[in-house]
């Protein structure tokens, strides 16, 4: 066994390759343009185009955006916003940052929303409905425009795992008022941390008082920014040592020493906000952004080719069950449902493949307070089941076909034992 070898992993920089490595490395010498420079408007204008409006502003998070959003949108005090469970903390986290009530919504079979639960759960409090499409799968969002136009409520996507999705020939984020994106590590595309809020059909009004609340928006610093520029090249050097466990310790001590950032801060588990959210999208991850944004194509193709494999490999597995085959779906994650997923998690760890665990805990990551972010065990019980049953099989950029095929090979070895 090549000792050397890079480890099948969901979650280590699954999208980083050799062009995104050296282009980073170029950044960080190019220091003078950490903050400032044309790469923010460039991104910014490609999803101007892509999204066929003006009403569109970079930051340094998907959490930033969804929280600028609501502010944008004047949702906050009081309001109630309908979410789904089966989450990141970051979405409730943006409702209570701005003093807001997260609502949870129970999951149908593609692990989003219910639409067919919404009516019960509006009072005169609901502002607004958050969709998202998780794992990349389509909401019916259809349906929950439907609903709400009836109750006048302010719809919004949260395409975090969704870039690329289309919906009956529409784009995932054109679907609603606004729409958030997160370009984060293990997301469609990566800048490491970075974000997108589209709007659609701002008024005159209002887009000249979303532009101004945007210009009062700082920067994050100079610390942050390195750290985020590490990232990919410190896990140039931890994947091909990770299999000899040198990989693990050097992460750790990155992590220890502050090289590189945590996806989550302790606070936000709690409901807290760090100070860095909002801020604007630096123009050093602008540049990573703007290269990931030429593979998106190639990138939800591939996904699409090993979901595929997926699908064709673990077809009539007893109690494998498998994600519905929904038109125009990207996978970012190849979920499925298994009584034993935890201990399926552990298997394959000491085969040196690592997969996924979205969401294990309801609202993930583990650790998180529910009750300090509103939500009351038992409420929705899909999606609990679903925390406790799912594992994501990878379908990331670097992985071969060869390998979702050796995956399928391995859980069904498990389920014949
Ligand atoms: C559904 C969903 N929304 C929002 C976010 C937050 O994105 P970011 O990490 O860019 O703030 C995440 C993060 O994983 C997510 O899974």
């Amino acid at each position: 066994m090549n000792l050397f070898k890079k480890p099948i992993a969901i979650s280590l920089s699954p999208n980083l390759q050799p062009d995104d490595i050296s282009l980073c490395l170029r950044t960080v010498f190019n220091y003078s343009r950490w903050k400032i420079g044309p790469a923010i408007k460039e991104a910014e204008n490609r999803f101007r185009k892509n999204f066929n409006t003006d009403g569109v502003y970079s930051f340094n998070s998907g959490r930033s955006a969804l929280y600028f959003i609501l502010e944008a949108l004047g949702i906050g005090d009081g309001d109630e916003v309908i979410i789904q469970a089966f989450t990141c903390v970051a979405v409730p986290d943006s409702i209570l940052w701005r003093k807001g009530i997260p609502v949870y919504a129970d999951i149908d079979e593609s692990l989003n929303i219910d639409p067919k639960l919404l009516e019960q759960l509006i009072t005169r409090k609901t502002k607004a409905i958050i969709v998202q499409h998780t794992f990349g799968l389509p909401a019916k969002i259809n349906e929950i425009k439907k609903i709400t136009q009836k109750y006048k409520i302010v719809l919004i996507e949260d395409c975090s795992h969704a870039l690329g999705l289309e919906i009956g020939g529409k784009a995932a984020g054109k679907w609603g008022d606004a729409a958030s994106f997160s370009f984060g590590r293990d997301k469609v595309i990566s800048s490491i941390f970075g974000g997108m809020a589209v709007f659609n059909n701002l008024s005159g009004k209002q887009a000249i008082v979303i532009k101004q609340k945007y210009g009062q928006l700082k920067m994050p610093g100079n610390k942050w920014i390195g750290q985020q520029l590490m990232h990919p090249l410190l896990f140039s050097l931890v994947l091909p040592l990770y299999r000899l466990g040198l990989g693990k310790l050097l992460l750790f001590a990155a992590l220890k020493i502050g090289l590189i950032s945590r996806p989550v801060e302790r606070k936000e588990l709690n409901g807290g906000r760090p100070d860095r959210y909002p801020s604007r999208m630096p123009n050093a991850l602008a540049v990573l952004l703007l290269n990931q944004l030429d593979k998106l194509h190639e990138y939800n193709g591939h996904r699409r080719l090993i979901s595929e494999i997926y699908q064709r490999e673990l077809a009539g597995m007893k109690k494998t069950k498998l994600p519905p085959e929904l038109p125009g779906a990207v996978f970012l994650r190849y979920n499925i449902l298994h009584p034993e997923a935890k201990k399926l998690l552990r298997f394959f760890k000491l085969e040196g493949i690592i997969l996924g665990n979205w969401y294990q805990s309801i609202i993930d990551p583990i650790g998180v307070d529910l009750k300090k972010i509103g939500y009351r065990k038992s409420c929705c019980p899909k999606a609990e089941i679903a925390a406790e049953t799912s594992l994501n099989l990878p379908t990331y950029p670097n992985m071969k076909e060869a390998d979702a095929v050796g995956i399928a090979v391995k859980l069904r070895q498990y389920e014949n034992r």
